[in-house]
């Protein structure tokens, strides 16, 4: 029989509990998955691409056919040197319909014997992305149910180092600030004569 190899491609920036109950139905249809991160330069990640890949990889030990890779460039050129036959996509809801759909046909226009199959993770997840998962633990939401426990450890671990940078960010402007500001020791004489005088003129009028 002949065994099928697909790709479940994506940003995973962080995966979640929704990319995992895709990872789960995937591994039941095909013999063999493969999750395959998306190496981008141009985005801004939270995670690098390394840690996103651990996180994935500890996420889906229990997974005999499923492995964790990464790559660049097109996925239709990545699936055909890793002889995959299909292209696994989620569907959360009609919104994303068009632009899976618009991926799904350029893709087959690009390689035509690559399939994309569509899934549908379970309804409680429906609302759930990466995007949002980022946005609520950046302004102090719990995560606890939306990515898997180790998953919301790092995520609370990446925002408490970003907290820590944007403080001695504004600790080190507050400085600087301070350090900038005239005080009578920094300035000429003329200048401090200057402003005694000013300040006295302003007190009697
Ligand atoms: O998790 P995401 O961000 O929705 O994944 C999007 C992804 C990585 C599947 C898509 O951007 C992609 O396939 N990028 C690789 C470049 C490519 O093949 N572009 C043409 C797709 S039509």
């Amino acid at each position: 029989m002949k065994r099928v190899k697909a790709i479940y491609p994506g940003s995973f920036d962080p995966p979640t509990n929704g990319h995992l109950d895709l990872i789960e139905r995937g591994s039941k249809i095909f013999d063999e998955l493969v999750v395959a991160i998306l190496r981008n330069p141009e985005k801004d990640p939270l995670f690098s691409v390394t840690e996103r890949r651990q996180m994935l990889e500890s996420m889906t030990t229990g997974f005999e056919n499923v492995s964790i890779d990464t790559f660049n460039g097109l996925t239709v050129d990545y699936a055909l040197r890793v002889e995959a036959g299909a292209i696994l996509r989620g569907i959360r809801a009609i919104s994303d319909y068009e632009y899976e759909l618009q991926m799904a046909l350029m893709n087959r226009k690009l390689q035509p014997g690559l399939e994309t199959v569509f899934m549908m993770p379970a309804e409680k997840y429906s609302y759930l992305s990466s995007r949002l998962v980022r946005e609520v633990a950046e302004l102090g939401g719990s995560i606890d149910c939306l990515v898997p426990e180790l998953v919301a450890q790092k995520v609370r671990e990446k925002m408490r180092e970003k907290m820590d940078v944007a403080h001695k960010f504004s600790a080190a402007e507050s400085a600087e600030r301070e350090s900038e500001r005239e005080t009578p020791e920094r300035m000429a004489p003329e200048a401090v004569t200057l402003e005694r005088k000013t300040r006295s003129r302003k007190r009697k009028s």
